[in-house]
């Protein structure tokens, strides 16, 4: 298309947002011959380079081959098992395979943003990079628009149906009027310390530990490349952690076994975020639909934000195919539902899980609760497999 003709161009389905669930769902409704454009007011670079989690439920992995952005992630994924528990009076292995059936591929999200990003711009013009001053119109009414400022020029887009693609911090949420949307929040008193490295994990698996001093995560992204967490206070800033203090802080918190294998090296990234989470409702407004992040957040505690963000996108991929073939609003009036029953249990789950593996209060009773928890996890087949069913993802529906 000339570039004369953005000021004025449409689409069936417009998608605010090129992070994973706005590049999946236009693949996936691109493979169904729907005409989508998607809108991201950041760079190309600069989204493939954000270091997110990068950890894969084997129904995220079948959805993405399926979306035909598979083969590199197959090849370079590494498939995890199982993970350790540790506290400090003992460790469990969840065995994921054998408690579910299913296993977890780690991929980093950055890695499959590069995928999705090359597969859609194959596609000319379907992703409008560093498109500024995203504003939603009319989705109340059958044609929708969008306008937004891209190469200097104040453009136009006519669509359909709107996808709220855009994250946490987006504009789509926040254009809907706030009577009409209900939001349940939690913030958490402490936050992750996140640290990157070119070393080999200690553990071919992942070790998520309690200790007194806080939480800490050993995760991976390849081989040779680790990803680190600690709990730490939420004024805390990235300066008052040098690569030293973060390494004897790690240490101190792993269970000997895993401290004596930990290889240090200097940080390729350091960032604090903070953990909350968080549920709109519902996820529908007349033709906008919210998507992933736009809609909630979990702490990165069970990893599931990106599965989330998977599901919510498949559910609206086959609602909006159903539409285009049929002429069936059906799934697109049972969105919202469908999405929000499975988003509820991950934040269930989410919530537990960093209920259980983080210090909250001095609090002696909450102590010796979450202690308690802890050994009957790692004495019990039942408290083992529940948290494995949950960890690997519920079904659909
Ligand atoms: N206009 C256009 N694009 C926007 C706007 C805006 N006003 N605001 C935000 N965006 C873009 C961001 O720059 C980002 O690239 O929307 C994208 C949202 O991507 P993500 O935040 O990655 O959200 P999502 O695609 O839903 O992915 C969910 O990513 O954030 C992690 O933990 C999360 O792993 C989960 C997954
Ligand atoms: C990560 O690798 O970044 C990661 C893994 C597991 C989690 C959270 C983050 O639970």
């Amino acid at each position: 298309m000339s570039r004369r003709g953005h000021s004025m161009r449409s689409t069936k389905v417009a998608i605010v947002g090129a992070g994973p669930s706005g590049l999946l769902l236009s693949q996936l409704l691109g493979r169904e011959g729907i005409d989508s454009v998607v809108l991201e007011k950041e760079s190309r670079e600069h989204v493939q380079e954000r270091i997110r989690a990068g950890l894969l439920e084997w129904t995220t992995v079948e959805l993405l081959r399926e979306a035909g952005v598979g083969a590199r992630m197959m090849r370079e994924g590494l498939v995890h098992e199982g993970f350790d528990v540790a506290f400090a009076n003992g460790h469990r292995r969840i065995d994921l395979k054998g408690l579910t059936g299913k296993s977890m591929l780690v991929y980093g999200q950055n890695e499959l943003q590069k995928d999705l990003a090359a597969a859609r711009c194959d596609d000319a013009g379907a992703v409008l990079w560093e498109a500024r001053d995203v504003t939603l119109e009319d989705f109340d009414t059958r044609a929708p628009r969008v306008s937004y400022t891209h190469e200097g020029t104040r453009s136009e887009l006519r669509c359909e149906f709107l996808a709220g693609c855009d994250g946490y911090h987006g504009v789509s949420r926040s254009s809907v009027p706030r009577e009409r949307l209900a939001q349940y929040e939690r913030v958490y008193p402490f936050g992750w310390l996140g640290l990157l490295a070119d070393v080999p994990p200690p553990h071919e698996e992942l070790v998520y530990a309690n200790h007194e001093r806080g939480f800490a995560l050993c995760s991976m992204r390849s081989r040779g490349r680790s990803r680190y967490y600690l709990q730490c206070p939420l004024e805390d800033t990235v300066e008052e952690w040098p690569d030293s203090r973060f390494w004897g802080e790690l240490r101190l918190r792993l269970p000997e076994s895993y401290a004596r294998q930990l290889l240090t090296g200097p940080s390729l990234e350091k960032s604090i975020v903070p953990l909350r989470s968080l549920v709109t409702e519902p996820m529908q407004f007349g033709r906008l639909f919210l998507v992933g992040d736009a809609a909630h957040i979990v702490p990165p505690t069970g990893a599931k934000g990106l599965n989330l963000a998977a599901a919510d996108v498949w559910v609206l991929s086959r609602a909006l195919v159903e539409f285009y073939r049929k002429g069936s609003a059906t799934l697109l009036e049972e969105y919202s539902a469908r999405a929000l029953s499975r988003v509820w249990k991950a934040t269930r789950f989410s919530w537990w899980f960093t209920l259980l593996m983080h210090r909250f209060s001095a609090d002696p009773f909450t102590q010796r609760l979450q202690s308690a928890e802890l050994e009957y996890l790692a004495s019990s087949d039942a408290a083992s497999r529940t948290l494995a069913e949950n960890y690997v993802g519920l079904s659909f529906d």
